[in-house]
């Protein structure tokens, strides 16, 4: 028996200890909005929150986070979409969209980390692959999403 939290409700996985994260909040916990892209750390699509780092979740055991907080982006936001959610959709970014949970959960990590990041720094946190380019959009996006999370700009619901 693993136990750990996913999006705030605390969890026992009877599982192998080995499964990786990823498998486990898929087909266990039903979470598809965590992606396998490549099964081996290159690619970010299974980024989720674990204790506040962003985690690729297909190489990470379920033993190892025993006792973890793990959020993922059915859990980012809860009552309303989060600025990253908002951002994402108003600036258009997703393309055919299968890496974008991944994307915006490794963007949140960074603004708790960095509400104002720079084009750099936002370069230097999202490693992940997009296979449609978008790299530009999703730039604009996460900074649009620190200036709403300071209060500094509104972005509407659906625009
Ligand atoms: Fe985990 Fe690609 S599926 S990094």
């Amino acid at each position: 028996m693993t136990r750990f939290t996913v999006n705030n409700q605390p969890i026992e996985y009877k599982l192998d200890p080995a499964t990786p994260l990823l498998w486990a909040l898929r087909d266990a916990s039903n979470l598809t909005g965590t992606k396998y892209g490549c099964g081996t750390g290159h690619c970010g699509a299974c980024i989720v929150d674990v204790d506040g780092a962003a985690v690729k979740s297909c190489m990470v055991t379920i033993a190892a986070i025993e006792g973890s907080f793990v959020t993922t982006i059915e859990g980012l936001s809860r009552e309303r979409a989060h600025p990253l959610q908002l951002a994402f959709i108003a600036a258009n970014v997703p393309q055919c969209g299968f890496c974008i949970p991944g994307v915006i959960m490794a963007a949140a990590v960074l603004l708790k980390r960095d509400g104002n990041p720079g084009e750099d720094a936002i370069k230097a946190a999202i490693t992940n692959i997009c296979r449609c380019g978008v790299y530009p959009r999703l730039i604009d996006a996460i900074q649009r999403a620190g200036r709403a999370a300071r209060g500094e700009e509104t972005i509407p619901a659906g625009a």
